[in-house]
């Protein structure tokens, strides 16, 4: 930008700043970006008549500019003005890629991706609209994806989701990028496939749970309770800032879990107990061969058990392939749901044959 145009955006800016209601949102209510106790500086404190070119003269690019207050490398009067130290907590061992990828944030840009050469990316703003997010709604104004109401076939079928200008749930902002992307990396799955509605079981955060007898629910929760992605998926420091920046553990989750098979600890399974009783899981009040298998054989949840939900099976249950084979009697491996919770199964674990007959020749203990 040549030094003669530079007034002229400051005029704009300034413009902009008298008729504050123009901005979105601006006005109705406190918002914390706009708080003249908190942010006495208002809009000069993001803005300046000599921004940085290529921005909405803004005095720093990207992220760097929300790390003056919530990181720890801003100067002077500005240092550590939020509470909230996001900078820190991407640089956990799992992290949003903003700080790598941010520069391929576009304002105009269509997400999910149509198409499979673009970059991927993730940004602050994709998450959150500074001029309007409050305390209460730090990610109100962010945009947001419904996969098509009639989904179609099951699987990365053709992508006819709605977009939408403003998320109305949380979830509808993880489905821009974690859903119909064409440039999803091949090794990262399509969420949005897997907490269908649909589907024959799920954790409740589209809708209420289909099964309607979990006993092992805490306090609080209850069968026709909804949860959110970020009621897994958050900082593992509790006393610090929310929201699924980073964590130190993997895939960014709010509480430790072991997917390989081991000892049984609180901490191993850390995640699910959050939500389900320990004591429930191991008193067999729901599968009675928990025990069993959990302190006895050393299987891990997730042997069993999917996280998010199961297309063809009832009670979140998909076996882990790397250590499930098919029946040595042949045929697939299947999970075959019993009334009275006798459910079977056929397949080979560790050498154990569970066929149509039984376990390991023995006829099935129910
Ligand atoms: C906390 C930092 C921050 C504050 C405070 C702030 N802005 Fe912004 N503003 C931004 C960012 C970041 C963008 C670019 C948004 C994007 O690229 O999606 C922006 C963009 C804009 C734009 C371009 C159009 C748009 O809405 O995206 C205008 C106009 C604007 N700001 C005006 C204002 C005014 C007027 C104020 C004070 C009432 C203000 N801003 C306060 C960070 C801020
Ligand atoms: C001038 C300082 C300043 C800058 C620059 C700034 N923030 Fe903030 N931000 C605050 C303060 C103060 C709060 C109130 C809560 C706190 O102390 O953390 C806040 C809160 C937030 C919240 C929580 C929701 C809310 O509105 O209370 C989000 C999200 C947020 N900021 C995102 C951003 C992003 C993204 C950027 C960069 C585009 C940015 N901020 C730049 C000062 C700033
Ligand atoms: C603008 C795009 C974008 C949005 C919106 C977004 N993500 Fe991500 N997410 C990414 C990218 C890029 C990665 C890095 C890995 C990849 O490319 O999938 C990632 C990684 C993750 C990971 C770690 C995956 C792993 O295997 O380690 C989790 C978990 C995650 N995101 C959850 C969420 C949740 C929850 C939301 C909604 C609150 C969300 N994401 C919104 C782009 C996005
Ligand atoms: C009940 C807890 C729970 C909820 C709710 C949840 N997740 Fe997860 N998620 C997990 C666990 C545990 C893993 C790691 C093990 C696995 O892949 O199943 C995971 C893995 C992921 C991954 C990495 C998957 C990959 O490709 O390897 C992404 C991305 C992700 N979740 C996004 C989301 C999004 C988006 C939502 C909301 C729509 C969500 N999760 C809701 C527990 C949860
Ligand atoms: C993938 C989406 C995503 C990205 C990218 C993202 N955030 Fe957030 N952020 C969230 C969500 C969701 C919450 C709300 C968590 C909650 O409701 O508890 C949040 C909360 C926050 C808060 C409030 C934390 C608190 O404890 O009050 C701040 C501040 C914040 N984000 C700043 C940022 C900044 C700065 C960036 C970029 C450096 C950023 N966020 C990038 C999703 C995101
Ligand atoms: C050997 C396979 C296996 C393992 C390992 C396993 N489960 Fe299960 N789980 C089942 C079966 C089978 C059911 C009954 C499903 C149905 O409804 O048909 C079940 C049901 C459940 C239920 C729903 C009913 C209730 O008890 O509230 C929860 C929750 C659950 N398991 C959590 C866990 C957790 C947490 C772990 C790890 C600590 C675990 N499971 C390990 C097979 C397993
Ligand atoms: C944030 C709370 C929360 C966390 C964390 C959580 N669950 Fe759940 N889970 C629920 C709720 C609520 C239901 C009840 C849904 C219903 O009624 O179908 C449920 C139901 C289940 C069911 C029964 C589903 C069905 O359709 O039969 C299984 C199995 C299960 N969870 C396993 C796990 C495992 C394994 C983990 C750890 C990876 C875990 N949960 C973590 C809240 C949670």
């Amino acid at each position: 930008m040549d030094k003669l145009k530079r007034p002229a955006l400051y005029l704009l800016i300034v413009l902009a700043m008298a008729l504050g209601t123009a901005v979105p949102g601006y006005g109705k209510g406190i918002k914390s970006h706009m708080d003249r106790f908190t942010n006495p500086d208002q809009c000069m404190s993001c803005h300046s008549g000599y921004g940085v070119i290529g921005t909405a003269l803004l005095q720093r690019a990207r992220e760097a500019m929300c790390f003056e207050c919530h990181g720890d490398e801003g100067t002077g009067k500005r240092k550590n003005r939020a509470r909230t130290n996001i900078k820190a907590v991407l640089e956990k061992v799992s992290a949003h890629p903003v700080v790598d990828t941010s520069h391929l944030h576009r304002t105009y840009e269509k997400l999910p991706e149509e198409d499979s050469s673009l970059e991927r990316h993730v940004a602050c703003q994709d998450c959150h609209k500074v001029h309007i997010t409050s305390d209460e709604e730090p990610t109100k104004g962010a945009k947001g994806y419904i996969p098509g109401a009639v989904r179609g076939s099951i699987g990365d079928g053709p992508r006819r989701g709605l977009r939408k200008k403003q998320a109305e749930i949380e979830y509808e902002i993880c489905y821009l990028c974690h859903s119909d992307s064409a440039n999803r990396p091949s090794d990262s799955r399509n969420i949005a496939v897997e907490f269908n509605p649909l589907n024959a079981s799920f954790h409740p955060v589209e809708s209420t749970g289909k099964n309607k007898s979990v006993p092992s629910l805490k306090l609080g929760l209850n069968e026709n309770s909804r949860i959110g992605c970020i009621s897994c998926h958050d900082n593992d420091d509790r006393s610090g800032p929310s929201g699924p920046h980073g964590s130190d553990n993997e895939h960014i989750l709010v509480a430790r879990y072991r997917t390989y098979d081991g000892a049984e600890h609180t901490s191993a399974y850390e995640i699910c107990y959050l939500c389900h009783r320990r004591s429930s899981i191991l008193g067999d009040e729901s599968f009675n061969l928990h025990r069993r298998h959990i302190v006895v054989e050393e299987t891990a949840c997730y042997t069993c058990h999917v996280s998010h939900g199961s297309e063809l099976n009832i009670g979140l249950i998909e076996f882990n392939v790397d250590v499930v084979d098919p029946p040595g009697s042949g045929g697939p491996i299947t999970y075959v749901p019993g009334g009275g919770n006798k459910p079977k199964c056929y397949l080979n674990c560790h050498g154990t044959d569970h066929t149509v007959d039984g376990i390991d020749g023995k006829a099935w203990p129910w």
